[in-house]
């Protein structure tokens, strides 16, 4: 049997370890060897890579996917896209997600994978028909969780659905690392059973489960398992390309994957992993097992926020009782899994309910939406008592919320007259108004100090 290998040094590692503060120009020299290492695809877009390449690297992160096409033409590129939220936090209108999806196919991406936080298949399915119609490969990821409505038979369901909706592929997606051995091999093992398309098994080794559940995973017949190039693997990314490769081919599994090839990609990341661990940017704490997450059954970034927002309110010897209060309230919003923007949402209102002693005394925004149905369809069933607290006479909306947006592209693109010089400007800019204008500035200023060093040239 074959096992298939997405690279993810680019996007989730990078994201995972180093905040995403990996500039092109340090990986560019290494793409040429990664497009000849036989990887089913490479991440390397999506997630947090757009905001960071706008906010903070003064990258065009439309400019960086088309480099990245052009040094690895043989290689299937691959983002990671929030369904209905695109890149963002909030739900985006129906015309926003199909250009997004248009244009990030049409600059060179082959593999969209797409998930929801709470499963919502609507959320997913303007996205999905989108990728399909441009030809590229749409996987159906499913946020994992555990809870009493997270069964194997509601994942082989989902699955099937999203099988039946068009996508190429599931994929398992344990953003928090705590999918077990046994959890993986009877999750795979069902999904398996239940769809015909290859199946992807995407975790984390923040708790340290994760070369077992990768190994499990494989055994219940995975295709695809996500990894990163060594020293760049482990903590909260994703394990070893080169350790897996090596393990699972002596355990008889067909990788096509050379050897070879996969020393030159970790070697030259080495010296790059150094400089951010000597810099602080890469903390030694990130790159160690941390089983707490098991214990509290929260990520290990929502741990910290939740211990940072505490410090800040001087309260930290809450921190048990908060802990304790965050599995109360996600059994009240009907166990949505503990993934962006969701997690936030209940860290902070988990927090609340202790800070003030009394629970939902005051209740978020976000927690108001999500009971109005905005988010999409809890996983089950929310607590009546406390809809009727915060929505009152109002009916949460039993509609897909992207119905009630009207479109925003052309709009968009109309008002920003020549701030945008292409439609991927706009994009951008519908994606992160704020940042993306300070870009396009930054972008102009540098254009014309080029356009004038130029003219001294030519005047020397
Ligand atoms: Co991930």
């Amino acid at each position: 049997m074959k096992v298939n290998f997405t690279e993810t040094v680019l996007r989730d590692a990078n994201q995972s370890l180093i905040a995403t503060r990996l500039p092109f120009e340090k990986f560019a020299p290494i793409l040429e060897t990664m497009d000849k290492a036989g990887y089913y695809s490479v991440e390397c877009w999506g997630g947090a890579t757009f905001d960071s390449c706008l906010r903070y690297l003064n990258e065009d992160p439309w400019e960086r996917l088309r480099k990245i096409k052009e040094a690895m033409p043989h290689t299937k590129l691959q983002m990671l896209l929030r369904g209905q939220n695109l890149l963002g936090y909030k739900h985006s209108q129906d015309d926003d997600v199909r250009k997004f999806v248009q244009d990030s196919v049409g600059n060179g991406l082959v593999f969209v994978r797409i998930f929801d936080a709470l499963n919502d298949l609507r959320n997913i399915e303007v996205a999905v028909d989108e990728t399909k119609k441009r030809g590229a490969h749409a996987s159906g990821a499913l946020s994992y969780t555990t809870s009493p409505v997270h069964t194997l038979e509601n994942y082989a369901k989902t699955a099937h659905q999203m099988e039946e909706m068009g996508v190429d592929s599931i994929c398992v997606k344990d953003m928090a690392g705590v999918m077990s051995p046994q959890e993986a091999y009877d999750l795979v093992k069902a999904l398996k059973e239940s769809v015909k398309i290859p199946v992807v098994v995407h975790t984390h080794c923040t708790t340290g489960l994760a070369y077992m559940t990768i190994l499990k995973s494989v055994e219940a017949g995975a295709d695809v398992i996500d990894t990163a190039t060594c020293c760049l693997s482990g903590g909260t990314a994703q394990p070893s390309t080169e350790v897996l490769a090596y393990a699972l081919k002596q355990l008889g599994y067909e990788v096509t994957l050379d050897t070879k090839v996969l020393k030159e990609v970790n070697d030259f990341f080495k010296p790059i992993r150094d400089e951010y661990l000597a810099d602080g940017l890469l903390e030694p704490k990130v790159l160690t097992t941390d089983a707490d997450a098991l214990t509290y059954q929260v990520p290990g970034g929502m741990l910290s926020n939740l211990i940072a927002q505490l410090k800040a309110q001087n309260a930290l010897d809450k921190l048990d009782a908060v802990l304790a209060e965050v599995p109360a309230v996600r059994k009240d919003l009907g166990y949505p899994p503990l993934v962006t923007p969701i997690s936030q949402m209940v860290g902070v209102q988990a927090a609340t309910n202790v800070l003030l002693g009394e629970r939902y005394k005051s209740v978020g925004k976000e927690v108001k939406a999500y009971f109005r149905g905005e988010y999409g369809k809890a996983p089950g069933e929310v607590n009546k008592d406390l809809e009727k607290k915060i929505l009152g006479d109002e009916k949460p909306i039993t509609c897909r919320f992207a119905d009630t947006l009207e479109p925003i592209f052309d709009k968009t693109k109309a008002e920003l007259g020549d701030k945008a010089k292409c439609d991927e400007d706009v994009l951008s800019y519908i994606a992160f108004p704020q940042i993306a204008e300070k870009f396009f500035e930054y972008r102009k200023e540098k254009e014309e100090n080029k356009a004038s060093y130029k003219i001294r040239k030519l005047e020397d």
